[in-house]
């Protein structure tokens, strides 16, 4: 990196902190160098009793099958997936785990300076839609050399992440709604060096948010294409309004000059992952939002959210007072980030919604269930080292068909926060990573209240309170084994419709066990974990449950490099090395499969996407499908493989390299030819096909 972009981007004092794969572009573009700053949570709470003899229930070893009973598809109903109904399973849980119609030969890692989209043999790979492509019939075609505001405001923004594909009734099969976020820029490979600045924070504006395009294909066996023009295709900007629902709605907490109703939020960053829910609406995570204000970083609420007083990296703060929150009038406008957003891609003059019941933290996303009781059931990860895993419960009941109804689920509701509690001797928990004496990490836990029947369960703290600081009214929960559990960063926390056991992703957290910090728990049993792991939770009862049995997954990481992993029981050597889970996605069989953000440790390889088994005698066994180009990121994975496609959003390829010297040319390629019209000579984010052919 040229010190050119170094300075513009406040860098320089970053460079070089960053372990194992990310790059430093990425920590300070992304996230703010979460993982370089103090740690947020700095409670004194005694997260985690390992209890010496367990006397958990073993319903979880055994399946629970009745669980599936709960599950309806999420989605589903709308897409092309097998359809279920709210009352039933899917067809394949209802008849066990089949095979996959996705069938593959897993291919070998790819080493880390490779540009290239890798797939398995007999499969073809090609961008639906890539950054810049233009949306609407009045959209200018992308010129990378001459871009403006107003061109990319109406063209597809940059570093996708969450995606889904969700079919469009009684077309056939062969139209569909595309759902994207934009998570962040990175203006130092999209612009060249010297174009005009202000231009440029205007730029990378327009290139964040979401948008909503129209897909079509021949028939079920073709590609998807992004149609140009269509009714449906839409982009939230930052000044897109979105109704913040729920008990802070209107709150003085949330009130700017701009906004004395506290209602009406423009603007959405850093959205992160998400979910779709059952009534065909898309859900994103407000995640590192605290990188965009510049605060007074001494409140107890600024210091908790990673607010700091420093310059952003993107600088919006010169061009638009409320960026600053120390400027009059602005003081609560980054209360209203941090968020979950709900919004109907099915509708162009529909508000999207901020739904302040979900409570506020660093969402990486949210995903829905519906419990045998009625109740949609919200499981959500806060993605900062040392903080917790969220779970709300809707006051409402879903009806099925009752889309309005069930549009009003997210706005009212109870939340908790997780406690795990190990089954193991803490003596048996070495740090190392290596399985307890009894063969698996395993435990009980408890959903710790936050909200109950719009209650505060948090002495001293208002419900608006505890909804805006949520993570300081998690710090404040407790019951007699302490208080919630401080996680290795939950990325995706996503229930299988197929068992209703839920996934909890953690995708790494180098500070574990560091001077000063906690170190290893049964849950979380890695020392300076690098390469993450997956709890799995199974609920006691429907997913309303308050308390639940959990055991991992797996411990990731490479066995042929020396790591300690642990692949509940499955062989190590005979699994793709994994590292860094981050978001998870299910194929119709119920088999779980994991994009990655980092590479394991030591090693220098491309980011993929894994299936794992998890059911039968191949339970634990990891086999990695693709590899996304050089620098880049696997996101937003979709999973049709009752049609043998997959797509995947490929965020920052290229991210370390400058807009003169790219260190990608994905997906255009066109580095050594003569770009054809639409293509250009530099990195693209893009959504991505893969299938047979
Ligand atoms: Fe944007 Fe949690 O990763
Ligand atoms: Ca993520
Ligand atoms: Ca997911
Ligand atoms: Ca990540």
């Amino acid at each position: 990196m040229s010190e050119t972009t170094a300075r513009k981007f406040n860098l320089l004092p970053m460079l070089g902190h960053t372990k194992g794969k990310r790059s430093p572009v990425t920590c300070a573009l992304k996230c703010d160098n979460a993982c370089a700053g103090e740690t947020c949570n700095t409670s004194s709470n005694s997260y985690f009793r390992d209890i010496a003899s367990a006397t958990m229930s073993r319903r979880a070893a055994l399946g629970f099958g009745a669980a599936g009973a709960l599950a309806v598809v999420l989605g589903s109903a709308v897409t092309s997936a097998e359809p279920a109904s709210a009352a039933g399973l899917s067809k394949a849980a209802k008849e066990g785990f089949a095979k996959s119609k996705l069938q593959f030969t897993a291919i070998k890692p790819v080493d880390k300076a490779v540009d290239a989209f890798t797939v398995p043999e007999g499969f073809t790979w090609q961008p639906i839609i890539r950054w810049g492509d233009p949306l609407f019939s009045d959209s200018p075609d992308f010129d990378l050399n001459n871009q403006t505001a107003a061109a990319q405001a109406r063209q597809f923004g940059y570093n996708n992440d969450y995606t889904d594909i969700l079919e469009i009734p009684d077309t056939k099969g062969r139209r569909a709604v595309l759902f994207t976020n934009h998570e962040y820029t990175n203006e130092s490979i999209m612009v060249p060096k010297g174009y005009d600045a202000k231009e440029t924070r205007a730029i990378g504006r327009a290139a964040h948010g979401l948008a909503v395009v129209e897909l079509e294909r021949k028939n079920t066996t073709k590609p998807w294409a992004y149609v140009k023009g269509a009714p449906l295709n839409r982009r939230f900007l930052d000044d897109t309004t979105y109704e913040l629902t729920g008990p802070v709605a209107g709150s003085a907490l949330v009130k700017t000059v701009a906004d004395p109703s506290g209602k009406a939020i423009k603007g959405t960053f850093g959205n992160c992952s998400g979910g779709t829910t059952p009534w065909g609406t898309i859900l994103s995570g407000e995640e590192n939002f605290n990188g965009y204000f510049v605060s007074g970083g001494t409140s107890d609420g600024d210091k908790r959210y990673g607010l700091t007083s420093k310059a952003t990296a993107r600088q919006w703060e010169l061009d638009d007072d409320r960026f600053d929150t120390r400027k009059p009038g602005y003081e609560n406008e980054a209360n209203r980030f941090g968020w979950i957003v709900e919004v109907d891609p099915f509708d162009p003059t529909s508000t999207p919604r901020k739904h302040s019941a979900m409570g506020r933290f660093k969402h990486e996303g949210a995903n829905v269930i519906v419990a045998e009781s009625g109740h949609v059931v919200a499981y959500m990860g806060d993605d900062e080292k040392f903080d917790y895993l969220y779970k709300f419960v809707s006051k409402g009941k879903y009806k099925e068909g009752d889309r309005k109804n069930n549009m009003g689920l997210l706005s009212e509701g109870n939340l908790y926060v997780a406690q795990f509690t190990g089954s193991a001797p803490a003596a048996e928990i070495t740090g190392t990573g290596a399985v307890p004496s009894d063969g698996s990490f395993d435990g009980v836990g408890e959903w710790l209240p936050l909200v109950v029947d719009g209650q505060s369960a948090i002495k001293d703290m208002t419900v608006e309170e505890v909804l805006v600081y949520t993570r300081i009214a998690a710090d404040k929960a407790y019951n007699k084994n302490g208080g919630p559990t401080k996680m290795d960063r939950c990325e995706d926390v996503q229930p299988s419709l197929h068992t209703g056991k839920v996934y909890v992703v953690c995708t790494n957290n180098s500070d574990r066990g560091k001077a000063g910090k906690e170190g290893a728990t049964e849950v979380n049993p890695r020392n300076e974990n690098r390469d993450g792991h997956i709890v799995e939770i199974t609920e006691s009862g429907d997913q309303t449950s308050t308390t639940f049995n959990w055991n991992l997954l797996m411990v990731c990481g490479d066995p042929a490099q020396g790591d300690v992993t642990y692949f509940s029981g499955y062989p190590v050597d005979k699994v793709s090395p994994i590292s860094c889970p981050d978001n998870v996605a299910f194929d119709s069989v119920g088999n779980l499969w994991i994009s990655t953000d980092g590479a394991p440790s030591g090693i220098g390889y491309n980011d993929g996407l894994f299936k794992v088994t998890l059911d039968g005698a191949e339970r634990g066994k990891v086999e990695q499908f693709l590899a996304v180009p050089r620098e880049a990121e696997t996101c937003g994975p979709i999973i049709h493989d009752e049609e043998r496609t997959v797509f995947v959003a490929v965020q920052h390829p290229g991210e370390d390299g400058s807009f003169e010297a790219p260190h990608s040319y994905f997906p255009d390629y066109v580095e050594k030819t003569t770009p054809a019209a639409g293509q250009v000579r530099a990195p693209r984010p893009a959504v991505v096909q893969v299938f047979r052919g």
